[in-house]
């Protein structure tokens, strides 16, 4: 029933020009914001994602979703902007728009961010494990920046009807 409007955005995959591209800070916070924010979500859930960022699908706007799997479910980050980084991790990440490979990279255990919802509210946020990466991750999306840049080591991906 609430999936009535939804609309479902292809991702871009590495190569696309928009996904080396600076994303511009968003101005407007009204109704469309808010939409398009929910489509990002539906987006990045039938994609089995954990995170998204607008250049993903193509728009050079600095808009992140990330559902973390910590059962909070959906988060919405407009104009986020990271700070205070404490110690390091290094971890298995991939992105739905690089399928071809995962890697291990070296990220802030923990970090803040402050940015605003769809209304323009502003907030702060300390996040550790799995909500600080992807912040780190999403965020580096709208910088132009993919984690085949930063990782470690990288590692083909299976096909998936070579997964077992
Ligand atoms: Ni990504």
């Amino acid at each position: 029933i609430g999936a009535m409007h939804m609309a479902i955005y292809n991702i871009v995959k590495v190569g696309a020009p928009i996904l080396r591209e600076k994303a511009a800070p968003v101005t407007r916070f009204d109704k469309k914001l808010a939409k398009l924010m929910k489509d990002m979500a539906e987006t990045m859930y039938r994609a089995n994602g954990c995170g998204l960022a607008a250049p993903q699908i193509g728009l050079g706007k600095r808009i992140v979703v990330i559902d973390a799997g910590d059962g909070y479910g959906i988060r919405e980050f407009v104009n986020p902007v990271l700070s205070d980084p404490v110690g390091e991790e290094v971890d298995e990440e991939g992105c739905l728009s690089v399928p071809t490979y995962e890697g291990e990279v070296e990220r802030a255990a923990q970090i803040t961010v402050t940015y605003q919802d769809a209304k323009g509210t502003h907030y702060r946020l300390t996040a550790q494990g799995l909500l600080a990466r992807a912040l780190q991750h999403e965020c580096d999306h709208l910088e132009g920046i993919l984690f085949i840049d930063k990782a470690i080591s990288l590692t083909a991906k299976p096909k998936e009807e070579e997964r077992i």
